[in-house]
């Protein structure tokens, strides 16, 4: 499973590329606005700093709602980097507009997927991945796990090369959840990431060998 980070965090994304497991960014407008990135040229400069940074797909989010608008949009955002995945959200214009940017050779990611049949959708229209938001499900006393599986199942099916990316990860039994039903990428903050690397027992075993290790010098 791939691992990427949803952050515009310079700092979390560096400290997750050091840490030698990372495969690629997730950003979005929320997200963008946490870290004060404001205006198109800062925005621009900002997705290019990430893509320095990190060895692997970024993907950054259009804002527009109407084809002409999203696909103006995700054409420049594309040109800005090779590593640039355009970001598009689950409406009719944006399925058209991943349908375009397919036939284009321009990567796409489809946000904001909450049911099989947007995936489904997404992927016939040639998404290169379709986001299913996991912890915004869970906080709606729904199923999010579910619905990354029925979508595996479907994917399986067809033989569908769309990726299926893992979003609103919260917690570290989100990420081995999503790698045991077959998720391909799962995207969550650096503190889900980290917290796979904690063991009580781990940290007890280490302090026991260095203690031993101590009394034999
Ligand atoms: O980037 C999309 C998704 O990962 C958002 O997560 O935590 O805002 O539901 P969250």
């Amino acid at each position: 499973m791939k691992f990427f980070i949803d952050t515009a965090n310079l700092d979390q994304i560096k400290e997750a590329q050091d840490l030698g497991i990372l495969d690629g960014v997730t950003t979005n407008p929320s997200l963008m606005a946490k870290e004060g990135i404001k205006g198109d040229a800062n925005v621009k400069q900002h997705y290019i700093d990430i893509c320095n940074v990190v060895d692997g797909d970024v993907s950054a989010e259009v804002i527009s709602t109407d084809f002409d608008g999203i696909i103006k949009e995700g054409e420049a955002l594309a040109a800005l980097h090779d590593q640039i995945v355009v970001k598009v959200p689950m409406i009719k214009d944006g399925v058209k507009a991943i349908k375009y940017f397919s036939q284009k050779g321009i990567r796409t990611n489809c946000t904001l997927i909450f049911s099989a049949g947007q995936a489904l959708l997404a992927a016939k229209a040639g998404a290169t991945y379709i986001s299913p938001f996991l912890g915004r499900l869970d906080d709606i006393s729904t199923d999010g796990l579910n619905l990354i599986a029925e979508i595996r199942t479907i994917f399986d099916n067809y033989l569908f090369e769309t990726e299926i990316l893992a979003a609103s990860i919260r917690h570290p039994m989100h990420i081995i959840e999503c790698a045991s039903i077959g998720a391909d990428v799962m995207t969550g903050p650096l503190s889900a990431i980290t917290a796979l690397l904690n063991h009580p027992l781990t940290d007890i075993g280490l302090e026991k060998f260095l203690a031993d290790h101590k009394k034999n010098q």
